[in-house]
């Protein structure tokens, strides 16, 4: 350790003296000794761009800067740019375009844009700034995003560089008849329509009343009125980056007849809001938004009504009759999301960023491998550092506490340098290893069965007409957040608190106190910001530790933080899986039989309140194996076609594989959908027909036919049979309705294919929704895109790799994912249903992706792949394979 000594150096225009050690991360003394934590905190790994500051004018990682290295210069962080009251014009552009979805990847984007404005030289005489796009890209190279937010991103930077101006489609409003009237007209009527009065009379038919009230049915347990004339919204789901929050407030005002301001939106939390579970499965606008529109119907008659009894605030049950018009007020409008001001201008909005008074610092030196303890540990190491408050070891449970984090980092360290490592032997109830090195599983042999659908006639079917066959498969998926999860606990005599980014505060409480022992109503769980999560990612774990850590300090607050390479190697995964196949066609071309088998593992082992689903709790002494979850409706999610296929039989085997699996965004309605839009592209081309025009065929649901129509209008679909060589250009399509009840999508993805190196371009993707009455149009889009640019990262790039050591993908290097290099043209295409309920779309369009991308692929170079990724080695191979008649007939 560096002696420390008093660095001089200006933070955002002030002279600042810096009294610690000079080898210490600059990020680690923005954030903690000055408070500015608008500096994010990334991956500490310098590859995710969220820390950046200026420094002398030049954007640079603070992660990878020690404070040495700032001596005499001057540091500019986002609070040195503008505020949440006073942004600075390139915060206020992307809060304009609201280019944001969890928004923890956007202060480093925005100092780093900061710096390429501020060196371009401006033009004449129009004074704006001449860049390339080649340095908007050089600029945006070692930046990450994994919401998929880089459409926006990119747009809002070549509109503060001159390039493009802002542009989007207003929504097509389905309810208008064929009068031949353009999409202004109606949107024109549309805004007088939300000029009416929300009517108060009763008498609309009763609907029953949605889930969540089961357990919440009481007006008050959603809204209640503030001192200060505002009500507040009590909602059970947490703002993942969806803009949740406000779209719930503008479905609350429209049935309230209240503008949006008068509305508080609480975060979810055990002692504030209802137990709505899990904020997942794009249910939070569809049943977390149809509960409080229900209440602000009680609410509005209640109050009407004179209040309670008393004359108090509405209280009293939400009736049956109390059903919502999902029309009026601003529902419909383009509401900017009431969280991006402070997340976009440096203010503390994320869990990461709590600051509690007398706060430490814990992290973990977890095993290198699921099935490895401690055979020799000197925990000296690290309580002789000065600083460590507390070092945990319970089993393999490895944890240290200390007043700064870079002290708890440089302790971590110090253990691992000392710790040696040996295999676990195997556990009572566990089954045989793997080979792979990923621990004590228990084992199901045969596989878990989970029938769809099971109807007579498929063998018949499949004996006659023309059948065709074919499987598919993926690997497995990381979540791969942008920063590593966090969690502060604070253990009391009487409570404990767990602050955390968790998607189910609830969920999370049982499991918290079953694991600990604690009684339930001893623990508080309240949810803050995170950094994106599309699933079951890191963050219920990192509570888990937060707590481990914290009772080894009672009455001070720590926290815990994961390192990158520890939450990739110990997240959930989404399982790998695979599928075959088999349909038969009829003379006409028709599908006369239907034949889907899906092997995959568990998608659901979210914390539940068993007390064994946290990594926690398979480390410490006496733990027992990690259990598995196999089964359900995970695995076979949108496996039931929207088409008529005539006899079907749908069937899913679940069986455990070697690495920790759950969900991941949209479970197996990602591949299932790759399956189904793959293979009926197949089909078509067996059939020798179009392949819209063979989807069309076989649908008779309106909805998805008219996304299905919308889409290929809007991207000018070239009709074709088979590939139709285009000199390595290729349009693919795909259709699906999430869930089977969610939202209806439709893509069309242009993609060119580089014949000589296998490497694939996606240009353009074309996206028509149907999710109900639209209550956000731009976070309707911005969910969309979002959706689409996952799922062609999960589709070109990412695979976990792993071997006999463990899990190898351990960083973005080692998994890679999209970058702003990659990200092709979007078009959004919304169809309004105004009066329909909303339905959920957050996981809505990355299903299709894939198989749009697949048979785009197929159409530009005539070769079919079956399995993800579609990385340019296993195409290339596939390429070297085509006989010269083959190349020829696709012109590449
Ligand atoms: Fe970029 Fe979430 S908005 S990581």
């Amino acid at each position: 350790m560096t002696s420390a000594g008093s660095i001089p150096t200006v933070v955002n225009d002030a002279p600042t003296e810096l009294d610690q050690d000079p080898e210490t991360p600059l990020v680690s003394v923005l954030r903690n000794d000055l408070g500015l934590r608008g500096v994010r905190q990334g991956c500490a790994i310098g590859e995710c761009g969220a820390c950046v500051v200026l420094v002398d004018g030049r954007a640079e990682r603070s992660c990878q800067l020690p404070l040495s290295a700032v001596a005499g210069r001057r540091v500019t962080t986002p609070e040195g740019l503008g505020t949440p009251d006073r942004p600075h014009p390139i915060q206020q552009a992307f809060l304009d375009r609201q280019a944001a979805q969890c928004g923890y990847c956007l202060n480093g984007i925005i100092m780093s844009t900061a710096a390429l404005l501020d060196g371009a030289e401006p033009t004449e005489p129009a004074g704006s700034p001449s860049l390339s796009e080649e340095q908007i890209q050089a600029a945006l190279a070692e930046h990450l995003c994994r919401c998929g937010t880089h459409h926006r991103i990119l747009r809002t930077i070549r509109e503060l560089a001159g390039h493009e101006q802002p542009s989007s489609r207003p929504p097509i409003r389905m309810d208008d008849g064929p009068d031949g009237r353009d999409a202004p007209e109606v949107a024109a009527d549309i805004r007088a329509d939300r000029a009416e009065e929300v009517p108060t009379e009763p008498g609309r038919p009763a609907e029953p009343l949605p889930g969540a009230l089961a357990t919440a049915p009481n007006v008050e347990d959603w809204l209640r009125p503030l001192p200060d004339g505002r009500i507040e919204v009590r909602s059970g789901r947490a703002e993942l980056g969806q803009g949740v929050r406000t779209a719930l407030a503008q479905v609350v005002a429209a049935e309230l007849g209240v503008p949006l301001e008068r509305l508080v939106v609480r975060s979810a939390a055990t002692d504030g809001t209802p137990d709505e579970g899990y904020t997942a499965g794009s249910n939070s606008l569809e049943a977390g938004g149809a509960a409080l529109a229900r209440a602000a119907v009680a609410y509005r008659r209640l109050a009407a009504e004179g209040g309670d009894a008393a004359g108090g605030p509405p209280r009293g049950p939400i009736r049956p009759d109390d059903v919502p018009r999902w029309a009026g007020g601003p529902v419909g409008e383009a509401a900017p999301r009431s969280d991006l001001p402070a997340k976009l201008t440096g203010a503390p909005a994320y869990v990461h960023d709590l600051a509690l008074p007398g706060m430490l610092y814990a992290r973990a030196l977890l095993p290198p491998r699921e099935d490895a303890r401690p055979a020799a540990v000197d925990l000296s190491v690290a309580k002789d550092l000065p600083g460590v408050e507390a070092v945990v070891h319970d089993g393999r449970l490895l944890l240290v506490v200390a007043a700064r984090e870079e002290v708890a980092v440089r302790a971590v360290r110090r253990l691992a340098g000392t710790t040696r490592w040996e295999p676990e032997p195997p556990q009572p109830g566990a089954g045989p290893g793997t080979g792979t090195g990923t621990g004590p599983i228990a084992r199901t042999n045969p596989p878990v069965r989970t029938p769809v659908v099971e109807e007579p006639g498929v063998e018949q079917a499949l004996a006659s007409g023309r059948v065709v066959r074919a499987s598919y498969a993926k690997p497995y998926e990381a979540h791969a957040s942008v920063a590593p999860s966090s969690a502060v606990a604070l253990v009391e005599p009487d409570r404990t608190t767990v602050w955390t980014h968790s998607q189910g505060v609830y969920p999370l409480r049982r499991e918290l106190a079953a694991a600990f022992g604690l009684p339930e109503d001893a623990l508080t769980v309240r949810h803050v910001d995170g950094p994106g999560c599309y699933g079951h990612n890191g963050a219920d774990d990192a509570a888990g530790f937060a707590v481990a850590a914290a009772r080894a300090v009672p009455g001070r607050p720590v926290r815990f933080q994961y390192a990158v390479h520890d939450e990739f190697g110990w997240e959930p995964y989404g399982p790998p899986m695979s599928a075959d196949l088999a349909a038969s066609l009829d003379a006409a071309g028709r599908v006369t039989g239907w034949r889907h088998r899906i092997r995959t593992d568990a998608h659901t082992a979210r914390p539940h309140g068993t007390g064994d689903r946290l990594v926690v709790s398979w480390l410490r002494a006496n733990a027992g194996p990690r259990p598995w979850s196999g089964g359900g409706e995970g695995g076979v999610r949108s496996a039931e076609p929207l088409y008529e296929l005539g006899a079907r039989d749908i069937v899913g085997e679940y069986a455990p594989g070697p690495l920790r699996t759950s969900a991941l965004r949209s479970l197996g309605g990602y591949f299932n959908t790759f399956a189904i839009e793959s293979f009926v592209d197949e089909l078509a081309e067996a059939a020798g027909a179009d392949p819209v025009a063979f989807r069309l065929a076989h649908l008779r649901d309106e909805r998805a036919r008219a996304v299905l129509e919308a889409a290929a209008a809007h991207a000018g679909w070239r009709e074709r049979v088979g590939p139709s060589g285009q000199g390595g250009h290729g349009q693919g399509v795909a259709v699906t309705r999430y869930k089977g009840s969610k939202a209806y999508v439709a893509q069309v993805v242009e993609v060119d294919v580089d014949g000589a190196t296998g490497a694939i371009a996606v240009r353009r993707v074309v996206i028509a929704c149907d999710a109900g009455v639209v209550v956000n149009p731009d976070g309707l889009r911005n969910q969309l895109e979002g959706g689409v640019l996952q799922g062609l990262s999960r589709a070109l790039y990412e695979q976990v790799r792993h071997g006999r050591d463990g899990v190898e993908s351990l960083d973005w290097t080692t998994y890679p994912v999209l970058r702003f290099a990659d990200v092709p043209a979007l078009e959004v295409v919304l169809l309004d249903r105004p009066g329909l309920p909303p339905l959920g779309a957050g996981e809505a369009s990355t299903p299709p992706t894939p198989a749009a991308l697949a048979n785009a692929v197929d159409d530009a170079v005539g070769i079919r792949v079956r399995e993800l990724p579609l990385t340019p080695d296993r195409l290339r191979a596939r390429l070297e394979e085509l006989t010269d008649a083959e190349l020829a007939r696709v012109r590449i």
